[in-house]
């Protein structure tokens, strides 16, 4: 199979599931982020988008409706061949073909960490049905390790906006609002990933040096970011005009180009978060939240105080509480917060 170095990056020109197997060992990759063609003729996505074509890369390939299914029982098997015990992937897939790709997954050992939904601009005009505008993220994990999830990449949980509300908190919600890219008179490949989406999922998920694969290239958007972010890539593309193209574009970036414009997250927070609770931090907690119990307070005001006495944030206090469930003043209903 044709091959290219990039900065020490192999990518590969040719199928993934032949090239996985026979280039990419076991247990070896940190995460993959992957966007495979849609089983919806692709290739001619031009009638169903009615948009200008004049700058799309041709040479995409698609696979027949009628091979989907084999065809995402196989790809799947080999990502999670490669991923590492602990490693994460993300699969970005349409609706029509969703099953396929949700049966391909529980063949596997992945396990389910979050079903997103991203939902983007420019949706599928119609004008007898709702207009489509949504495309469904699959988070899945390889048991047996820790997975990578960086809390605090983005927005720090202590960080409020005016308003009074947790930007780290929305920006984990399971629906993620981000527009498409648009690029007026430059090549695209179809349905480009938007690097935004691209970097939320680096950020949390993987740090620098780890190695992140994408099993179906296409314009390059997903390793163009990693490296962007410091991070090892590799991946395949079975075009190979798309390949030659995006390949000599990804020469022209420098590694980690990206992190100068990444936002900093706000550190301030609870005094003592992610200090190791000690003995007497656990007695005087649970003799504190009785107290505050016995004098009135309500559940969820006492957790709040609690907070403020000890230092720690409202999750911290309430992970506390349930660990020391035992103590007869503990509130069952607490499990419910
Ligand atoms: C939906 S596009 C990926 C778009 C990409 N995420 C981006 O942001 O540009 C799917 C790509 O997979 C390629 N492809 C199709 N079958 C393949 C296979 N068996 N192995 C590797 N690539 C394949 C297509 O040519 C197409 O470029």
């Amino acid at each position: 199979m044709r091959y290219d170095e990039v900065n020490g990056n192999t990518f590969y020109n040719g199928d993934c599931i032949a090239g996985a197997r026979k280039h990419i060992p076991d247990d070896s990759v940190d995460l993959i982020i992957t966007d495979p063609p849609y089983g919806i003729n692709g290739d001619r996505l031009h009638q169903h988008y009615n948009r200008d074509e004049r700058f799309v890369v041709g040479g995409y390939i698609e696979v027949p409706a009628s091979e989907y299914g084999e065809f995402s029982r196989e790809w799947v098997r080999e990502a999670g061949r490669i991923l590492r015990p602990g490693g994460s992937i993300y699969i970005v897939s349409g609706y029509t073909n969703l099953y396929h790709i949700l049966h391909a997954l529980r063949e596997t050992g992945l396990r389910e960490v979050n079903h997103i939904i991203w939902r983007y601009n420019f949706g599928v005009y119609t004008s007898r049905k709702y207009v489509s505008s949504h495309y469904h993220i699959l988070y899945y994990e390889k048991p047996g390790g820790e997975r990578t999830f960086n809390l605090e990449s983005r927005y720090g949980t202590g960080e409020k906006t005016p308003d009074g509300r947790s930007p780290n908190y929305r920006d984990r919600e399971d629906v993620w609002c981000i527009n498409r890219e648009y690029k007026p008179g430059q090549a695209k490949n179809k349905n480009e990933l938007p690097m935004e989406l691209l970097v939320k999922m680096l950020q949390y998920s993987s740090n620098e040096g780890d190695l992140v694969c994408d099993m179906f290239l296409g314009g390059f958007s997903t390793v163009r970011t990693a490296i962007g972010l410091n991070r090892r890539a590799t991946g395949f593309e079975i075009s190979e005009p798309i390949f030659d193209l995006r390949i000599s574009e990804l020469r022209e970036i420098r590694p980690g180009y990206l992190l100068p414009s990444m936002r900093t997250p706000g550190r301030e927070g609870p005094a003592n978060r992610g200090k190791p609770w000690t003995d007497t931090d656990r007695e005087i907690l649970v003799s504190r939240f009785a107290r505050l119990i016995e004098s009135g307070e309500t559940k969820k005001r006492a957790v709040e105080i609690l907070g403020e006495e000890l230092g720690r944030g409202r999750w911290a206090i309430e992970k506390m509480l349930k660990k020391t469930a035992r103590l007869k003043c503990f509130p069952q209903s607490l499990d419910s917060t």
